[in-house]
């Protein structure tokens, strides 16, 4: 009988170890990384090993971040910069013909400070997509050493390659240029005064999806697995900067939008530094979100106007403020300010129109977006009159007087005659006054 339950279990033990080995040695197909070799045949052994490496690495890295985050230098004071130097990137697609006007606009307001010196303003070359793909990488080395030079930037968009494109699938210069200057800041203000919203965004810049979204791993042919991060130093300066914002301009109510109820570790974290950092804000009323209701009661009349800051993780960040722009009259209507402590980058938050390009429309894009942006950029630098101006001749010229409209067509006015509207309204003594007379 004990001989016999020996044997059995010994049988056992024997089936258990072959299904084992069998499951260790069984071989799977992956896509390499390698372009050049399609499909390698591996075994879940190796698989596996290959994905802790992986995670590993990733892993270091981001406790590397984290260190760096902890000794990173404090603000920029632009007051005491001579000259403050703005550099100009048009990109891909419609961008430099957009950028070249919002520049024009840049050197006529600041035609004081950059003849005494106190500011200069310089073109970047080579932030383009066939340069990107020459070198194989999102922002070639000598481009980046250029954009480091200056303090702050104003960029047109740049194409993000995507898989099955015409270009290598090469990482976004945008979100490249975002961790590379360490822009952790997405702020994005959206009016739209006729419905009482003014909404002004923080959009964390530098974690969530975004950190590591080049960095996933295709593990088999079935199986492929993104990461997320969010840390406390992240998430501890854009919920920071949030209620810095709203303390300082008196606005009684901070909205945290996450997933928290879901996504539990990263929104989990980001939720309970908002929960900590309020309460150095008294004064500041806050309330938590999450994503999907939250796009829902932006476009509910009811509730939209009672919001005023926002602060969100990347991703939701990123899908939030277009659906904002949007009922703000589109896209095309807003600009973005990527702001970090030592560099800021200021780019319109559309797309490089392609479309546009190939139907030889370009000249008929509208510069709005980025020049919006120009002027959140002259306001980060300290000339926040000529900012305010700005600001109330684009409202001018795009949404109350319009004496030219851009339609992106040749139904419409060219981007340069637009720039121009702007500038001869800019000139306008009564500017203030005649703003206000729109207000009412
Ligand atoms: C934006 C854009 C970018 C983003 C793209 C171009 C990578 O959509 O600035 O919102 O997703 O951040
Ligand atoms: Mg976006």
């Amino acid at each position: 009988m004990k001989f016999y339950l020996v044997v059995n279990s010994l049988f056992f033990f024997y089936q258990i170890h072959k299904i084992i080995n069998f499951k260790k040695g069984q071989e799977f197909k992956i896509q390499s990384t390698n372009q050049k070799k399609d499909i390698e045949v591996i075994n879940m052994g190796d698989i596996v090993k290959r994905a802790k490496e992986h995670f590993g690495n990733l892993v270091e890295e981001q406790l590397e971040r984290v260190e760096r985050m902890k000794k990173a230098k404090g603000w920029k004071d632009y007051s005491k910069l001579e000259p403050i130097i703005i550099g100009a990137a048009g990109g891909d697609g419609i961008g430099p013909e957009i950028t070249k006007h919002a520049r024009n606009i840049l050197e006529f307001l600041l035609k004081e400070e950059v003849e005494k010196g106190k500011v200069e303003i310089r073109d970047i070359e080579g932030l383009t997509i066939e340069n990107r793909a020459k070198h194989m990488k999102a922002i070639p080395d000598d481009v980046l050493e250029q954009l480091k030079k200056c303090h702050v930037i104003l960029k047109g968009p740049t194409l993000t390659p995507r898989k099955g494109d015409q270009w290598p699938n090469i990482e976004s210069a945008n979100v490249t240029m975002r961790r590379e200057l360490d822009l952790f800041a997405n702020v994005r203000p959206v009016k739209v005064p006729e419905l009482g919203i003014d909404w002004m965004f923080f959009r964390e810049n530098t974690e969530g999806a975004y950190v590591l979204g080049s960095k996933g791993i295709n593990i088999t042919e079935d199986l492929s697995i993104d990461f997320k991060v969010i840390t406390k130093q992240g998430s501890d300066r854009i919920i920071r900067l949030a209620f810095d914002y709203a303390a300082k301009n008196n606005i009684n109510r901070v909205s945290v939008i996450t997933k928290a109820n879901v996504v539990k570790a990263t929104d989990g974290k980001f939720l309970a530094m908002a929960e900590e950092i309020a309460k150095e804000y008294p004064q500041v009323k806050w309330d938590d979100w999450y994503i999907d209701i939250a796009t829902a009661k932006l476009v509910d009349p009811a509730r939209q106007s009672d919001f005023k800051v926002f602060v969100a993780p990347n991703l939701y960040g990123d899908i939030i403020t277009d659906e904002a722009a949007q009922i703000q009259g589109g896209v095309g209507t807003a600009g973005s300010a990527n702001i970090g402590k030592q560099y800021a980058m200021f780019e319109a938050i559309h797309g490089t129109a392609p479309r546009m390009v190939e139907t030889g429309r370009t000249k008929f894009a509208d510069p709005s977006s980025i020049i919006k942006a120009a002027a959140l950029l002259l306001n980060h630098i300290g000339f926040t009159a000529k900012a305010k101006s700005l600001e109330m001749a684009l409202d001018i010229c795009a949404q109350y007087e319009k004496k030219i409209e851009v339609t992106g067509r040749d139904t419409g006015a060219t981007g340069e005659e637009f720039a121009k509207y702007i500038m001869e309204t800019l000139q306008d003594p009564n500017l203030e006054d005649k703003w206000n007379s729109y207000q009412k």
